[in-house]
């Protein structure tokens, strides 16, 4: 077990009243208030966007058949699919002046998903990130260097205005040069970084390479999202760190980082900004809500946003809504993996962050790690292609530790994989999202 030092300890819970009101209220209240706040926006979507006055009328809803939450599973889902057609503006709900930032996420094919946000839409997402900041044990006065990507994802403004909300002292470096990245860290002694949780391990590379002592560096706090990762993830940054690790959600169609938060004291799923953010998990086949504790497709519906009210988007990622704990909103599990990263391997579904987790249970072998999927005649092949750690480095325990991989793959997950232990530093490092999967089959 990880031991961390007490003084990394110390005064990261917050006192109570340093929380917002709604970290603490009762669920009635918050029940109370996400019934006002969704009637409004039923209405603003309905009112100002004819994408949502279309798609109401052909259900045939109307803003005021909410009388109640379960009645928003009467409202029909939002895809992406929906925003690209809309492309690039259509999905505004307030005049094109009134729009002060606009970010989009480039996506793999065609159009880019463009969203807006109003100056209040921004003001919101700063206290929302804040709050994260917070309940990862950051207070006013820290220095947050911020290597998320600047421009037009969200994830380096996010978390810039955020910080900046909370009194912190921003050091905007964005991602890449991973050299200068290091030497900054032991220039300005930040006590907090934001940034991949891939990526972090391309920077603890570099620490290993400049042959500086990662566990002496200033950081105590690591605020790690964008891209599934493990506890067992958690558990390696930690220990190499001497930091604690906290999990950061968001997804630009519905803000950006900072629509749910790990909080540090408990570091066990993340608390959902309830106040702003409503969560279903639906079955992702029927489009059923499921209730608490079973696992599904996570849904979000907008509760303040002005520029661009969201109804039941479809985030395409599965965990399962867990009440709350260090706080009254609740909680969402770690997730595990979009359903668009989940392979089907000769029927069996698995997901990257399940090999992650089996990987790390062999001391010789690496968190870098790649996935590639091949077909060989009718059978699709998948070989795991992961990083011997350098200290580790002897071709016979490389097979062994291959050859007992596959084992464990075969007896957990029950598929069969071919396991490569390749050298260290074979795998390419990620600046941002990490690529686990390499897609070799042929296109249907
Ligand atoms: O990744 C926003 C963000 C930036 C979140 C920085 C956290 C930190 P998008 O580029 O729109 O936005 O991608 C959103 O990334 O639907 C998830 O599939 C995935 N994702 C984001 N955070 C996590 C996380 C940003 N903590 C998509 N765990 C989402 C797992 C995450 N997946």
């Amino acid at each position: 077990m990880l031991q961390i030092p007490l003084r990394k300890l110390d005064r990261l819970t917050p006192e109570p009243t340093e929380l917002d009101r709604y970290e603490v209220a009762s669920r009635d209240e918050i029940r109370a208030l996400q019934r006002e706040r969704l009637a409004w926006t039923l209405h603003h979507a309905y009112d100002n966007v004819p994408h949502y006055r279309a798609k109401f009328d052909a259900a045939g809803v109307r803003p005021d058949s909410f009388n109640d939450l379960p009645d928003l599973a009467k409202f029909p889902f939002t895809i992406k699919a929906d925003l690209r057609d809309n492309y690039p503006f259509g999905m505004f709900a307030v005049p094109e002046t009134d729009i002060a930032r606009i970010h989009a996420s480039s996506g793999t094919t065609g159009k880019p998903t463009v969203v807006g946000y109003t100056k209040r839409d921004i003001d919101t997402w700063s206290d929302v990130v804040a709050r994260s900041i917070r309940a990862a044990g950051g207070r006013p006065g820290m220095k947050v260097h911020i290597a998320y990507g600047y421009g037009l994802f969200t994830g380096g403004l996010g978390a810039h205005y955020g910080a900046e909300r909370l009194g912190c002292t921003v050091i905007p470096i964005s991602g890449g040069m991973t050299e200068r990245q290091v030497q900054l860290i032991n220039d300005f002694k930040p006590e907090i970084i934001m940034v991949t949780p891939s990526y972090m391990l391309a920077i603890l590379d570099e620490f290993r390479k400049q042959g500086l002592d990662p566990r002496k560096s200033s950081l105590r706090i690591g605020i790690f999202g964008a891209e599934p990762w493990t506890n067992a993830m958690r558990e390696e940054i930690e220990e190499a760190f001497d930091l604690h690790a906290v999990d950061i959600y968001g997804l630009s169609e519905v803000m950006g980082p900072g629509v749910a938060n790990e909080c540090v004291e408990t570091k066990d799923g993340l608390h959902i900004w309830e106040d702003h953010f409503y969560p279903e998990v639906i079955n992702p086949v029927t489009g059923e809500v499921l209730p608490d504790g079973e696992k599904g497709e996570l849904v979000f519906t907008s509760l303040t946003k002005e520029a661009m009210p969201v109804i039941r988007y479809r985030t395409r990622d599965l965990t399962r809504l867990l009440p709350g704990t260090a706080r009254s909103m609740r909680r969402m599990e770690k997730v595990t993996g979009r359903s668009d990263d989940m392979m089907i391997v000769r029927g069996v579904n698995v997901f990257p962050t399940q090999i992650e987790e089996k990987l790390l249970t062999i001391p010789a072998l690496s968190v870098h790690y790649q996935i590639i999927l091949t077909r060989e005649g009718r059978m699709d092949e998948m070989e795991i292609q992961v990083e011997a750690r350098p200290e580790a480095n002897d071709s016979i325990v490389r097979k062994d530790d291959a050859r007992r991989l596959e084992q464990i793959i075969k007896d957990t997950i029950g598929i069969t994989a071919k396991v490569r232990v390749l050298d260290p530093g074979a795998i390419e490092r990620s600046v941002g999202k990490a690529k686990r999967i390499i897609d070799r089959r042929p296109k249907a």
